[in-house]
């Protein structure tokens, strides 16, 4: 019988697929997030088993009717092989998302942990949980999980007081206000950033054990999340999450456009391109003794080790002289090495020219490459300062459209992506509507943990990227430590997954002119 349900299963799929061929809606993948099987399993091929396999085909066949939420009791020959489930998604995710979310939430389940009595699944779109135990009328706070954004805030205890009480307030919203167990909310924060809170308990809760459910999980916030700037707590019967970047879509009384306006920056470079583009440079405010030769000369040393190094395909390098002067580089992950070379070429001659050789320390940012030097050790920190920007943004508040909250998620998992490879390099690439796809771009250096290059992006991506008012797609942000990019066009090589190079093809083509501003 299990292969009667997978044959369902591949029907749905087929079913599935057919469906988002034919949409003209964006594509867009469910986010897992965590699952729990319970130890406590049963036998192979016993009618549990059996039981199991039918209560997930079940509910994998119904978010059909635009259900956001479905239970169901699958009842066995004798009371203890009885079993409930249940599935919710999040209430501002499309139907089609649901389908998928649930689909994918018992395929996973049912060939990760096909014999557990017990099991629940997250993903950011949906959840989905079923047990021997009678699960509908009871509020659970267990089997659980926490997640945090690896960012940390400048300013714990204000930027916490305030994720608390919204969190709060947006709690209140989803019990009393509408009543839908649902609800988001948004602070102003930081001057002009946002703060995104959201909330969901199981409707099939009693009104008191959601707040009562909402009140645990906002207090767990505490325990995971403090300081942190993006935080969630999952639990089977409700789930809470802020973030400084928006990860819903609210209802927006305009209509969204079909196409998204794109920034136009003067020098928009495509996957092409060959020219290092200068983009900014900072030079330290304390100086050396003009007459200190002796930092002179070591500073001399450091840039042309930099230099040398450079054109012999390192795409990362740091050197010091005489644990004096402390310096690196960092080219692109994706550029073929002569191009690197030539970008660290121009940035030493550069940044001598810029800052002169008595500066304490100084950074140089170019569209291929990064180099900074220092008198001080600064490898392996998590650096955010000095910063340069180029985003369009305006100054009326614009709604969250569908728009940026893919950019959001797309940039928050190239962001993961860069941290959890070795590279410390990720790109991304969304379809956005028929003519638009999203490129994305996130680098740390490699000196960096897995962690504090997390970190680094999310506290770029969470505070430096002010989301209520992206005028247009496209720009970059550059910190010491890490940089994002995002556009509307190829701007970097795909890298061959099996040689870690770029295809030679593409190294030396032309500008094309579609390309150029
Ligand atoms: C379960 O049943 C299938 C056929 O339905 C069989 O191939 C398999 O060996 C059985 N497994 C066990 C553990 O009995
Ligand atoms: C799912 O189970 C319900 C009863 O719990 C039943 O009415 C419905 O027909 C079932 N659907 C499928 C596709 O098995
Ligand atoms: C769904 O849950 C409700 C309680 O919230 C229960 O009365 C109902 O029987 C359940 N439906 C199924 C099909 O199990
Ligand atoms: C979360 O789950 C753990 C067991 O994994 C349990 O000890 C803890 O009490 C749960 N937290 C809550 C709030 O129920
Ligand atoms: C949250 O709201 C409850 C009542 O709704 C209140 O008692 C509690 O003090 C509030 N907590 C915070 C941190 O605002
Ligand atoms: C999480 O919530 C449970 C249940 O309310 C509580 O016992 C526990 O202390 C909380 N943990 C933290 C760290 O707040
Ligand atoms: C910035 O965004 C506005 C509004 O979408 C747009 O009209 C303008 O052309 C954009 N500016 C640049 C430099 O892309
Ligand atoms: C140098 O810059 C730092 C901040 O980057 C500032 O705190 C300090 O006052 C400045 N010093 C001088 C002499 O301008
Ligand atoms: C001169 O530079 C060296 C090397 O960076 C440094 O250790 C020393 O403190 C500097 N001396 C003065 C007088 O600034
Ligand atoms: C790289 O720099 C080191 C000093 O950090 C130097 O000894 C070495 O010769 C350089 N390598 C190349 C290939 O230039
Ligand atoms: C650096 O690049 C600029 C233009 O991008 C070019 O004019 C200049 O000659 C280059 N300098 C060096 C030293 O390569
Ligand atoms: C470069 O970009 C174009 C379109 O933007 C794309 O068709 C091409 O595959 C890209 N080449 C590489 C090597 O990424």
């Amino acid at each position: 019988m299990p292969s009667n349900m997978t044959h369902l299963l591949l029907l749905l799929l087929t079913f599935l697929s057919l469906v988002s061929f034919a949409t003209t809606e964006a594509q867009d993948d469910p986010f897992y997030l965590y699952q729990f099987c319970s130890s406590d399993k049963t036998n192979p091929n016993t009618s549990f088993q059996f039981n199991v396999n039918n209560l997930l085909s079940n509910l994998s066949s119904n978010p059909t009717g635009n259900a956001q939420f479905y239970n169901t009791t699958i009842t066995g020959e004798t009371p203890s092989d009885s079993i409930y489930g249940l599935f919710m998604c999040r209430a501002d995710v499309s139907s089609q998302l649901c389908q998928q979310c649930v689909l994918d939430a018992t395929l996973k389940l049912s060939s990760e942990c096909p014999l557990s009595k017990q099991a629940v699944i997250w993903y950011e779109e949906c959840m989905l949980w079923y047990s021997t135990a009678l699960i509908f009328s009871t509020m659970a706070t267990t089997p659980n999980s926490t997640m945090q954004n690896s960012g940390h805030v400048p300013n714990p205890e204000s930027f916490m007081s305030l994720v608390f009480s919204t969190l709060n307030q947006t709690a209140d919203k989803a019990t009393i206000d509408n009543k839908k167990y649902f609800a988001t909310k948004e602070a102003n924060v930081f001057g002009s950033q946002t703060l995104y809170c959201l909330v969901q308990c199981t409707p099939n809760l009693s009104p008191h054990d959601c707040r009562t459910c909402l009140n645990d999980a906002i207090e767990n916030i505490s325990g995971c999340c403090e300081g942190r700037i993006g935080g969630r707590v999952l639990f089977p019967s409700c789930n809470v999450r802020y973030e400084l970047y928006p990860f819903y879509t609210i209802p927006s009384s305009t209509s969204t456009p079909k196409l998204l306006p794109e920034t136009k920056t003067s020098h928009a470079d495509s996957n092409f391109s060959e020219d290092p583009v200068y983009l900014s440079h900072n030079c330290s405010n304390k100086t050396f003794s003009a007459s200190n030769n002796t930092f002179q000369a070591y500073h001399t040393t450091l840039l042309s080790n930099l230099a040398s190094n450079a054109t012999s395909s390192k795409k990362f390098y740091k050197t010091n002289v005489s644990d004096s002067v402390f310096g690196l580089f960092l080219c692109r992950e994706d550029l073929p090495s002569g191009l690197c070379g030539d970008c660290v070429q121009n940035a030493t001659h550069q940044i001598s020219l810029k800052c002169d050789r008595s500066f304490h320390e100084a950074i140089i940012w170019y569209s291929h490459c990064m180099l900074r030097y220092s008198y001080r050790n600064f490898f392996s920190k998590l650096e955010i300062s000095p910063m340069f920007s180029e985003l369009n943004t305006t100054n009326k508040d614009k709604e969250q459209n569908f728009f940026t909250v893919k950019l959001a998620k797309t940039l928050d998992q190239t962001a993961i992506q860069a941290g959890d490879s070795d590279e410390r390099y990720g790109t991304n690439s969304a379809k956005l509507n028929d003519l638009q796809t999203l490129y994305t771009l996130a680098q740390c250096t490699q000196d960096l943990s897995t962690e504090d290059c997390k970190g680094c992006l999310g506290i770029m991506i969470g505070t430096s990227i002010p989301w209520s008012r992206l005028g247009s797609i496209g720009g970059r942000v550059l910190y010491p430590s890490c940089n994002i990019r995002f556009e509307l066009f190829q701007f970097y090589r795909d890298i061959d997954k099996t040689t870690g190079t770029p295809t030679p093809e593409n190294v030396h083509l032309a500008l094309p002119c579609v390309n150029v501003f």
